[in-house]
């Protein structure tokens, strides 16, 4: 007999596939990471943490929340930094909803929603996206009950990067003021469209947000939620006083303060390499989902032995299988040098 909740024994541990990612042998285009090395003044400002003799003190947060509100254009008092933005979703999910509660999650989508959905015992509803239509707004909007308590917008949406019209969210917010409308925009700078503007009109919108995607943070994790200052409170009531490290903190003030250099970055993705990458698999007549980040969702006739080809030649992606179960390679996109070598390689191994 087990010490633990029925349906938490039931589950199984959500384990992306990270082992043997080595960055020196491989061009990482696998987790919609930043695909180069962090910006150096980030660098500089974890070295000075460590040489500043204050790693035995608990983290403090000074005013960190106040910088990530000046760039996200909020009050101070509606941000909450978190662990990543993964324990902002699972700090949102685990506070709005008790066991066998409604959430809505359009999918097919990324794997952390339906987890924390698991573990918090909730019945899922899962209206699915497609291609042509995009976000199931009307579908979505038809199955809010009483017993709704989230709703998922992931935007842009991972895998295939589609995208939800601020309008639109507003919307499916009027139409559940009981639920909390999750909305995830990991993807931000990428997509450059946000509903941190629109939270006056709908105090029910949570907004997760992350340094890890486009500022090359992953690995020391630092997210926030935007929402009115009263949602914030609540969750600051949930989440651990020392949750985040303060590598995550200083990294992100240096990065803040040097925003151009990332920005840089974005704006070579989103308008160099990506144009490329399209414009070339629709001269060869390959099927990808419209995207508003920096990954397409791409499917090509024999999806295993191009991700095969792409691993002989040290370049990863990530097989996603759409609703219908045919199979998909979600692939990063990177610097203009990394997307014309993917292009080589793509052209050789296409039929
Ligand atoms: C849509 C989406 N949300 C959230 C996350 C998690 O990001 P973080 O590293 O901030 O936890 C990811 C990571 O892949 C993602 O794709």
């Amino acid at each position: 007999m087990s010490i633990f909740k029925d349906h938490i024994d039931a589950m199984s541990a959500y384990k992306p596939p990270l082992e043997g990612r080595d960055p020196v042998e491989y061009t990482l285009l696998d987790f919609n990471e930043r695909t180069i090395e962090v910006v150096e003044p980030i660098r500089e400002a974890l070295h000075g943490l460590i040489d500043s003799g204050r790693l035995h003190m608990y983290p403090s947060y000074g005013d960190i929340a106040e910088q990530i509100a000046d760039y996200a254009g909020v009050g101070a008092d509606q941000v909450m930094i978190t662990n990543g933005s993964d324990h902002g979703i699972d700090l949102i999910i685990r506070s709005a909803c008790q066991v066998g509660d409604e959430i809505i999650i359009p999918g097919p989508s990324f794997a952390m929603y339906s987890q924390c959905a698991k573990f918090e015992g909730l019945h899922m509803v899962e209206p699915q996206y497609t291609r042509e239509g995009g976000y199931p707004v009307d579908e979505v909007i038809s199955s809010v009950t009483d017993k709704t308590r989230v709703v998922v917008v992931s935007n842009p949406n991972n895998p295939c990067g589609t995208i939800v019209s601020p309008d639109d969210i507003v919307r499916i917010a009027k139409a559940a003021p009981g639920a909390a409308i999750l909305v995830d925009e990991c993807y931000f700078e990428y997509s450059q469209v946000t509903v941190a503007d629109r939270l006056h009109e709908s105090p029910n919108i949570l907004i997760t947000r992350t340094f890890s995607k486009t500022w090359g943070l992953p690995s020391i994790r630092l997210g926030y939620v935007l929402s009115v200052a009263d949602n914030i409170n609540a969750l600051l009531n949930v989440r651990g006083p020392y949750d985040i490290n303060q590598f995550a903190v200083v990294a992100v003030s240096a990065g803040l303060k040097c925003r151009d250099l990332t920005l840089a970055y974005v704006k070579e993705v989103m308008e160099v390499s990506k144009p490329l990458l399209e414009a070339f698999l629709e001269q060869r007549g390959v099927e990808f989902w419209p995207s508003a980040a920096n990954y397409l969702w791409v499917f090509p006739q024999n999806p295993e032995a191009i991700e095969l080809a792409l691993r002989d030649e040290k370049i990863l992606v990530r097989p996603k299988a759409n609703a219908e179960g045919q199979l998909g390679l979600r692939m990063t996109i990177g610097t203009e040098e990394q997307t014309r070598h993917l292009i080589d390689v793509l052209g050789r191994a296409l039929p």
